[in-house]
């Protein structure tokens, strides 16, 4: 089988505001399409995405966090002067992969994530207390942005006085390395990059020399024992990219799932009645309407997929949204069905070796947020006739903005 071309512009608007609208009909049409905009094969159906997902050996990961498009001359000089991230975990492959993860999946340790628990939950609730008082509040900016930030940062043990400097920082990451960032936006998010990475290279020094108990100096310990298992850089890269991984991935899946049950009013009155369906209500948001929308591999040999003969080097977008929408997947998939039986089996948060590390302190968050809001905003209701916006990127999607206001 041939390979047919997809002319839509995954970076434009209008694909944003509706990736599905797209999305549904090309998979219909076919596994995987050529996007020339891009110059990537985009893969459109569950079963194949789940093998790929599933197979480091033909369809690596490296590729996973470079810029979409090259970097201009003035940009790479920013980042020379200080930048030094290589891959760790998410665009290595193994046996480097397996070594830092190994360590990784350690110090996630059931203990550190329980803690987390009542800690999301009082933050929340300190946040929710000045917003509830409002009559109408945007959700993003007063809960959805800050409390995930907050989250990891204190997971990592950042100290908690540093966190407004820090999110100054994390302005357009995701333009920088999923996006079309113009010279002058590369160099300015580049700056910020260099800062946040000497942040980064400092507070790993400060635990080097003084471990204390948390996440970083759980990993501290294991290079101070044997600096081969895990570089200083490595730790300095693990801490840099958690602290992206964990922030707007989770503020965009909050966000989502506010929005998906309010435009849902008899799934968000089920919850208030019944926060017992929670937990799967959070698994049909991430199938529907997932905060990661697309993932990056690259072929190290020629394959097929579905049919489709691929080159070696193929640089593919594996449409995470479009396998949640799946019907050979997910039966009646337009249906937003809190009660959906199976619906764990999305790819929301990958498969496999890198399967997402940050999966139980995301489904804590979005869990937690919702019980407190179906138990003290249960008239919540969307502003009508808001025109939501969404970040020109190819991989985070959730609403910039999401007003709320109490019935
Ligand atoms: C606290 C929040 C989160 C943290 C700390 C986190 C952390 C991570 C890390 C470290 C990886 C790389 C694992 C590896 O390569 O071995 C990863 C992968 C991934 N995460 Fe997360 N994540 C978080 C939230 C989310 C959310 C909310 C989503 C989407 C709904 C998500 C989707 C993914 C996906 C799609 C991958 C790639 C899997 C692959 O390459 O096969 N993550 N995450």
């Amino acid at each position: 089988m041939t390979c047919p071309a997809w002319d839509v512009d995954p970076l434009s608007a209008e694909f944003l505001a509706d990736p599905y609208a797209a999305l549904n009909p090309l998979r219909e049409a076919g596994p995987v399409f050529h996007s020339p905009v891009l110059d990537m094969w985009v893969v459109t159906r569950h079963a194949d995405i789940e093998a790929i997902f599933r197979d480091p050996a033909t369809f690596s990961a490296a590729i996973a966090q470079d810029p979409l498009h090259p970097l201009a001359d003035e940009t790479r000089a920013v980042l020379a002067t200080g930048f030094r991230a290589g891959a760790t975990m998410s665009n290595a492959d193994p046996p480097k992969h397996t070594r830092i993860r190994r360590h990784n999946l350690r110090s996630f340790s059931a203990r550190r994530i329980a803690a987390v628990e009542p800690l999301v939950r009082a933050k929340a609730a300190e946040l929710l207390d000045d917003l509830l008082t409002e009559r109408e509040f945007d959700l993003v900016e007063g809960l959805t942005f800050p409390l995930p930030a907050w989250m990891i940062f204190s997971f990592l043990g950042f100290p908690s006085e540093d966190t407004e400097l820090l999110k100054s920082w994390c302005g357009n990451r995701t333009l920088f390395s999923w996006g079309r960032p113009s010279v002058d936006e590369q160099v300015e998010i580049a700056q910020n990059m260099v800062r946040y990475w000497q942040y980064c290279e400092r507070f790993v020094d400060g635990r080097i020399a003084d471990p204390v108990d948390d996440f970083t100096s759980d990993l501290v310990r294991v290079h101070l024992a044997d600096a081969a298992e895990l570089a200083r850089d490595e730790i300095v890269g693990i801490v840099y990219g958690l602290s992206f991984a964990g922030h707007e991935t989770t503020t965009n899946l909050t966000t989502n799932a506010v929005r998906r049950l309010l435009e849902h009013p008899e799934a968000w009155k089920a919850l208030c009645a019944e926060p017992g369906l929670i937990e799967n209500a959070v698994e049909e948001v991430l199938r529907f309407d997932t905060s990661v929308i697309a993932w990056r591999r690259i072929t190290t040999r020629p394959v097929e997929i579905g049919g489709v003969a691929v080159p070696e080097g193929a640089r593919l977008l594996l449409s995470l949204a479009s396998a949640g929408h799946d019907p050979a997947a997910f039966p009646d998939p337009e249906t937003f069905d809190i009660r959906r039986e199976g619906v764990r089996d999305h790819l929301a948060f990958g498969k496999g070796i890198h399967f997402c590390l940050g999966a139980p302190l995301a489904r804590i968050e979005v869990r937690t947020v919702l019980e407190l809001l179906t138990a003290r905003a249960p008239d919540l209701e969307l502003v009508p006739g808001q025109q939501l916006t969404f970040p020109p990127n190819v991989s985070f999607r959730g609403p910039q903005s999401l007003r709320l206001r109490r019935g």
